[in-house]
């Protein structure tokens, strides 16, 4: 029988018995603790620190803690602790396992922090035709003169009375409650019908009300709208993070997360879970239950849709990135272990190709570029970046490897948006000085004293509003090498002997620490801007346009970015910064559009079918374009928008 060992993690004070072999983040998460992780416990992120306390230290707590009871350092740990990242006494809470007693401190920055996620929808105007219809039949009983049964007295009278189609279905699990649903109201019920093919609910009595979930499944985040499929209102919104996120940052690592036996299982469960308590918390806000949802719209990128569908990926991580599937498809909740109502159907909208999926051609029916003359460039910024080029006439898409580097990972202090992020950075350009503010705070820095302010971390938009600071202040060149010979006392040489710029010092952070831009940090912005820039040119090249007329950006990012520090470092093509418009989860809202017409549904098919992919990774001119925009601004393209210097800013900017 296996050893279990006592293991408490302070300082929550969450304590359980634990099998040997345990890896220390396994055990926090089956007590209820999340540890963070953006390189899905490979020993690579170093975001995983803890301290196993020693048998003085922990005496208090009743348990023989010793850093002996635990696995030896691995490679990655000996390296991080000999470069000065990892303290005496820390291990990588993914690589420890478990040997003997412990007590655990888990600091604040290793803390999955409560999540911030922006998946609010722009809510366009859509027509009203759901696929769910509801029906009221006061059924005539059974008799010795029609002693039918009774699914097929109420089939000829819902065919008779309402014109449905005499192939019309009933689904065996709704089936199961039809009896009572008779008995209940003595014959009088409510039916619900699924495109008029397939009936999915009985209720007894007269039941109007039909819920619809709209999922935008991210690799990162997930959203949930919750309409009223009668008026088509959104009547609630519920977000969380992609739990997921345990195995990586990224849809590669997701991708190799898989490999090992049971695996694709439990990632599916995971998330199929997580949808499963987006619906309970949106229902519950309006008095509902998630049996109440009789049809759910899911939009994700390939990789995701694959494995909500827990099909086989790893085609999708070696080119030519081919899907199992890219059409529609219809799938039984309960076949994905959704718990909303379990006859009802799971919508997944098509995927384009590859890389580029169902999240991107719902964003393309929210932004709609395909309904205008207009030359829109349409971008998706998330862990990966997705663009879509064109007008009524053509439509180009790409996906750019932006990495996860402008959603704030494998950024030295980087951070997902939650509670004590640093979201917004100004630095003065003649004295050097920083002001930031940190979500869930409305001052900023110099408004505060140190000890209020208790910074985590930086998201992906503080990285950018940094670098976009400090080359206006001259401290970073146009090839994003910081000044170190600038005279300046945040400038200096961490332990690695690389050069960083210091946001807060240690006294305003919750972390103990200074929190630091790096060299490897700009470096890593530049190569996302670049790779994102480098996709636009490719695509405008292929159109046979100098620029867009307008730029449309999409997702939770898109919203938050500062537009002009984003142009003043060429994140996107300068076509005036009057039209560059922020639409906020597009996705979402094409998901939305989806649910409550099934139109919509045809168009996105026929959208699929007819944006043209552009594959960047074999395309001719994209390893030039790509080096000439690691420059900030760029090598050759001009930004007249921030030439005439940045526009005044209000006080309290
Ligand atoms: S180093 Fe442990 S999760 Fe990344």
């Amino acid at each position: 029988m296996t050893e279990h060992f006592t293991i408490c993690f302070l300082p929550a004070g969450l304590r359980g018995e634990v099998p040997r072999g345990t890896p220390l983040r396994e055990a926090a998460s089956a007590l209820g603790l999340e540890i963070e992780s953006l390189c899905g416990g490979r020993a690579s992120c170093c975001r995983c620190r803890v301290r196993v306390l020693e048998a003085e230290e922990a005496a208090e707590h009743g348990t023989q803690s010793s850093g002996a009871h635990v696995s030896p350092l691995c490679d990655a740990e000996l390296r991080a602790r000999t470069s000065g990242r990892l303290g005496i006494q820390e291990r990588f809470s993914c690589q420890a396992r478990i040997e003997g007693e412990l007590v655990v401190f888990v600091p604040e920055d290793s803390r999955v922090g409560r999540p911030i996620v922006r998946k609010r929808a722009g809510e366009r105007a859509c027509a009203l035709a759901p696929a769910v219809h509801k029906y009221f039949v006061e059924l005539v009983p059974a008799s010795v003169g029609e002693p039918r049964g009774d699914w097929d007295r109420l089939h000829d009278e819902l065919c008779t009375r309402f014109g449905l189609d005499v192939a019309l279905t009933v689904d065996p699990v709704a089936l199961r409650s039809l009896a009572e649903a008779l008995r209940t109201e003595r014959g009088r019920l409510t039916v619900t019908v699924w495109q008029g093919r397939e009936v999915i609910r009985f209720e007894p009595g007269f039941r109007e009300r039909a819920l619809g979930l709209a999922i935008d499944l991210g690799t990162t985040t997930l959203g949930a709208l919750l309409c009223d499929l009668d008026s088509g209102e959104v009547v609630s919104q519920s977000s969380a993070h992609n739990p997921q996120i345990r195995w990586g940052a990224d849809i590669m690592n997701r991708i190799a997360s898989t490999k090992p036996p049971g695996q694709l299982a439990a990632m599916q469960r995971a998330v199929a879970e997580a949808i499963g308590e987006l619906a309970r918390d949106a229902t519950l806000a309006v008095g509902a239950r998630p049996e109440d949802v009789v049809e759910v719209v899911v939009v994700a990128n390939t990789v995701m849709h694959h494995i909500l569908l827990g099909l086989d990926v790893h085609s999708l991580g070696v080119v030519p990135f081919c899907p199992t599937i890219s059409r529609s498809l219809d799938v039984k909740a309960r076949e994905l272990g959704i718990p909303v109502l379990p006859s009802a159907n799971v919508h997944l909208l098509p995927i384009e190709a590859g890389f580029v999926g169902a999240d991107n051609v719902a964003a393309v029916l929210a932004a709609a570029p395909h309904e205008s003359d207009t030359l829109t460039l349409l971008i998706d910024i998330g862990t990966n970046g997705e663009l879509v080029l064109g007008n009524r006439h053509r439509l180009l898409s790409a996906s750019c490897p932006t990495g996860p580097a402008l959603e704030g990972a494998n950024i030295r202090f980087g951070m997902r948006a939650a509670r004590g992020a640093i979201e917004k950075v100004r630095v003065d350009p003649a004295t050097h000085e920083v002001r930031f503010r940190t979500i869930g705070l409305p001052r900023w820095s110099d408004r505060l004293q140190p000890g209020e302010i208790s910074a985590r971390g930086l998201c992906g938009s503080a990285v950018l509003e940094a670098v976009a600071e400090l080359f206006r202040a001259g401290l970073i060149d146009s090839t994003g090498r910081l000044y170190s010979e600038r005279p300046c006392r945040r400038l200096r040489q961490n332990v690695d002997g690389m050069w960083e710029f210091v946001i807060a010092w240690a006294e305003q952070t919750a972390i103990g620490e200074d929190i630091t831009l790096t060299q490897a940090d700009v470096r890593a912005i530049q190569l996302a801007k670049a790779a994102l820039y480098a996709g636009s040119r490719l695509l405008l090249d292929r159109f046979g346009a100098e620029r867009p007329d307008r730029v449309v950006l999409a997702g939770a990012f898109g919203s938050v970015i500062d537009l002009e520090r984003a142009l003043a470092i060429g994140l996107f093509p300068d076509c005036g910064l009057g039209n560059v418009t922020a639409i906020g989860n597009a996705a979402g809202d094409g998901a939305r559009m989806a649910l409550l017409n099934v139109a919509v549904r045809e168009e996105a098919g026929s959208l699929a079918r007819r944006i043209e992919y552009l594959e960047l990774s074999t395309a001719r001119g994209f390893n030039d374009a790509f080096v000439a925009a690691t420059q900030l601004p760029h090598a050759e393209d001009r930004f007249p928008s921030t030439e005439t210097g940045w526009a005044p800013r209000a006080a309290t900017d």
